[in-house]
């Protein structure tokens, strides 16, 4: 009994060890640095609407892919992740409701990728775009 206490109280111990480490070491995600990649001709997405598109990129020497929708509306380019927030689902664009919807449990988000319906617990994750000698790029932070 004295045993599985000193268990629990060990545990317990390395819980707010390791909760303190996070915190004094934050995960360096934020402080990646941000690399540009092409991801189409801006000739090749229309002046208005959704275009579904494969994003290619390298982390440390690595290829990566990602599915992306480069969405078109009011002048302005935004590049959204089709990873659904929720689970991780590729979502679809419904064009007739301008609506990416998730097959898996219907969760639902705006052109804009803000998450409006369903599970979903935030909006579609969106990357910094730039337009370079006619080509869309996209930041990644690698
Ligand atoms: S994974 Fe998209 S709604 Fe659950």
């Amino acid at each position: 009994m004295i045993k599985a206490l000193y268990g629990m109280l060990a545990l317990i111990g390395l819980g707010f060890l390791f909760a303190g480490l996070k915190v004094i070491a934050p995960s360096g995600r934020q402080d990646r640095e941000l690399a540009w990649f092409p991801l189409v001709p801006e000739d090749d997405v229309p002046r208005s609407g959704v275009k579904k598109s494969e994003l290619v990129y390298a982390v440390s020497g690595r290829e990566r892919k990602a599915r992306v929708f480069i969405v078109a509306s009011s002048g302005k380019l935004t590049v959204l992740s089709a990873v659904c927030s929720h689970l991780g689902c590729l979502v679809n664009y419904r064009k007739e409701s301008k609506e990416f919807v998730c097959p898996c449990h219907g969760g639902k988000y705006d052109i804009a990728g803000r998450n409006i319906a369903g599970p979903p617990p935030a909006p579609l994750a969106s990357y910094p775009v730039d337009v370079k000698n006619g080509m869309i790029m996209v930041g990644v932070k690698v």
